[in-house]
């Protein structure tokens, strides 16, 4: 089988949401897509180690914001590579809370659904949590994110606990660099000295020890000391 015939799948990121208690949590999808029309439904793929998946089982409701392409690397970056159990990612982003309780995240987001689950379907890793839509609003203009522009546009990387990870991803998508470029092990974004990092004023020629202190994964926010090299 050639596995890269799934990498031509296309798809959307959407940030989904829950609840569980007074917590709140979202983690970023690639796998959110409607179901049926008549009624409405959507459906979702989300890893069971995640704090999300713990929110959806509890509450049984989710929430999907559709993200534009002016989503920024700190959305994804705490949305798809942190973990709710360590941090508040609702802290620094704008959000509502929705008619099914459900946090709808409304930073860079062009629309949302929220849905009541109506079916799991147990994927050994996964869960697909199937929904049906209560509310949906359009609350942006724009374009929306796709997963390709995501990696081939803002050269960023997709972890292991996603429905669609390749074990290959970290080597083959993205930036790559000589044997001076630094690779990130938590996220796997490379640190490329010859691109350096125009978002944070980081000029191409500019070798990873030479870096701030301070600078941090432009991707998922770890500091230096989580890089490796290449
Ligand atoms: C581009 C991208 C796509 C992702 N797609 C999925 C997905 O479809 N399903 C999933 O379970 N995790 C996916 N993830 C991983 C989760 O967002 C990530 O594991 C997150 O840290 C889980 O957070 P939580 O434990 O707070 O719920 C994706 C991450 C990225 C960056």
């Amino acid at each position: 089988m050639d596995r890269n015939a799934l990498k031509s799948l296309s798809y959307g990121l959407y940030i989904v949401s829950s609840y569980k208690g007074d917590k709140l949590n979202g983690q970023i999808v690639n796998t959110a897509f409607q179901t049926t029309s008549r009624p409405p439904t959507i459906a979702v793929s989300i890893n069971k180690d995640n704090l999300t998946h713990e929110c959806i089982v509890a509450s049984k409701v989710f929430s999907v914001s559709v993200l534009s392409e002016k989503t920024g690397m700190k959305t994804i970056g705490t949305f798809g590579f942190n973990c709710g159990r360590d941090i508040d990612k609702f802290k620094e982003f704008e959000y509502r809370i929705g008619i099914t309780k459900a946090p709808i995240v409304l930073t860079t987001a062009l629309a949302f659904i929220e849905a009541e689950v109506i079916h799991r379907v147990d994927l050994g890793t996964h869960s697909l949590f199937v929904g049906n839509a209560v509310a949906a609003e359009v609350v942006g203009q724009g374009t929306p994110l796709t997963y390709d522009y995501y990696h081939r546009t803002m050269g960023g990387k997709t972890p292991e606990k996603a429905a669609t990870f390749s074990g290959s991803d970290a080597k083959t998508e993205g930036p790559h660099g000589p044997s001076s470029s630094y690779v990130c092990t938590v996220c796997g974004y490379v640190y490329n000295p010859a691109t350096g990092d125009p978002r944070r004023n980081i000029t191409p020629g500019v070798a990873f020890a030479d870096l701030p202190q301070d600078w941090t994964c432009p991707v998922c926010g770890a500091g230096k000391e989580n890089f490796e090299k290449q």
